[in-house]
């Protein structure tokens, strides 16, 4: 088996006929080049994903080497219990569902801004005129970071984001200085933000972040800063690539398209099914703390699992059908947000912006279609485009 980056990268166009030959030889796949398993099976990625065996911790790992280049641990992504269960229930209590619901009429108005802008072209990369910016505003807005500082908040995030790469730490020397200049920058900016919310709070998430305790705990400031950075990396590239790759898919399925638009009640269940058809993160990883046995292989303690969530959101014995795009698909048990304890925390925030960015897109250009190639992201981790050419009128 060749180096799973470079499988990977070579398929980004289209990784799912590599995930059904590599299914088809086991769920459940030992790879001597990449010296991981990879598991490809719906059934055994929700095993794993629910065992109380499995570490999210890589340093587990027993052929762990810490990244050369620029590293921005991953808090509680990365973090077992008890440690996360007690940072979980803490940004719990700030980033509610409620908090989420109330953000809906403000999504509304910047994906009508947004749009009124993109009309006026014609034509518009869809990636930087539309799904970029817009998890990015929702993103500043929603933590409280004044107007003028939001245009530097994403650019630091952007440059920092690109620098991180967890999978194969193929990031250059180059781009690894500029994400840690990047992240210094970041910090610096929202530690202030930090000490200001702290003395003067305000109806913003990191307000409730100060405030958010739970039995006399609370977040320290490092803690705070850190999940400030956690929110920023887990919800920008992920929800643009939502946007990107949902819409990628619609237009690749025409009928689908014009079923959405006959059906504008089917943006709910529409945006699970774009989750599932063409998932914005393909894998995660666990490490076993003890020799564990899943379909029918025994993953030893201390070696790493990959888990292709992309390949179990398209396993045949899950999903009737799994290649074609439903958008009224019920049931549709993906993994696209995870499963168990790490379950993305941001999902709520991710399907109200995807619903309505979608939704809009889709209403108001009836002629909606592609103006030119989309360029794919080369990276195995996170699948998305980099650019994505459309026409609206
Ligand atoms: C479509 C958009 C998104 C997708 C596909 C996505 C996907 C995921 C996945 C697969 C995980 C689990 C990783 C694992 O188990 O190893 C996760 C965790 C997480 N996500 Fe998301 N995410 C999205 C949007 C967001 C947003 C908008 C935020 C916040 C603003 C966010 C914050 C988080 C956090 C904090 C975790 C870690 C939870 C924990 O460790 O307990 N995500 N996400």
């Amino acid at each position: 088996m060749p180096d799973l980056a470079a499988m990977f990268a070579q398929l980004a166009q289209d990784p799912y006929p590599l995930y059904d030959m590599l299914r088809s030889k086991n769920r459940v796949l030992w790879m001597d080049d990449g010296e991981r398993w990879l598991v490809t099976g719906h059934q055994e990625a929700l095993e794993i994903l629910r065992h109380d065996r499995f570490s999210s911790d890589r340093t587990r790992w027993d052929n762990y080497q810490p990244p050369t280049g620029y590293d921005r641990g991953a808090g509680m992504f990365t973090m077992d219990p008890p440690d996360h269960t007690r940072l979980r229930s803490l940004v719990q209590r700030a980033f509610t569902a409620r908090v989420v619901e109330r953000l809906r009429p403000r999504v509304e108005e910047l994906v009508d801004g947004l749009l009124t802008e993109a009309e006026a072209r014609g034509e518009i990369d869809l990636m930087a005129d539309f799904a970029g910016p817009l998890p990015a505003i929702v993103l500043a807005e929603l933590l409280g970071i004044p107007a003028e500082g939001q245009e530097s908040f994403r650019e630091w995030a952007t440059t920092m984001i690109a620098a991180i790469d967890p999978v194969s730490h193929s990031v250059s020397a180059e781009r690894a200085e500029l994400g840690r200049q990047a992240d210094t920058q970041l910090s610096g900016y929202l530690g202030e933000i930090i000490e200001k919310r702290r003395a003067a709070p305000r109806e913003d998430l990191i307000s409730a972040l100060v405030a958010a305790e739970e039995t006399g705990d609370r977040l320290t400031s490092d803690e705070l800063l850190d999940m400030c950075i956690l929110l920023t990396v887990a919800g920008l590239e992920t929800t643009v690539n939502l946007i990107g790759n949902g819409t990628n898919a619609l237009l690749d399925h025409p009928h689908q398209l014009d079923r959405l638009r006959a059906e504008p009640g089917l943006i709910t269940s529409a945006v699970e099914e774009l989750a599932r058809f063409d998932a914005p993160i393909q894998l995660s990883g666990r490490v076993p703390l003890e020799d564990v046995e899943i379909g029918g292989q025994t993953l030893r303690k201390g070696q790493m699992v990959g888990i292709v969530l992309g390949a179990a959101n398209r396993d045949e014995r899950a999903f009737a059908d799994p290649h074609r795009l439903d958008l009224g698909r019920t049931p549709n048990n993906h993994l696209a947000f995870g499963r168990g304890i790490h379950f993305c925390l941001g999902a709520p925030l991710a399907r109200v912006e995807g619903e309505i960015a979608i939704s809009a897109l889709v209403r108001r250009f009836p002629a909606l279609r592609r103006a030119g190639d989309p360029q794919r992201r080369n990276n195995p981790h996170v699948r998305g485009f980099v650019s994505l050419p459309v026409a609206l009128g």
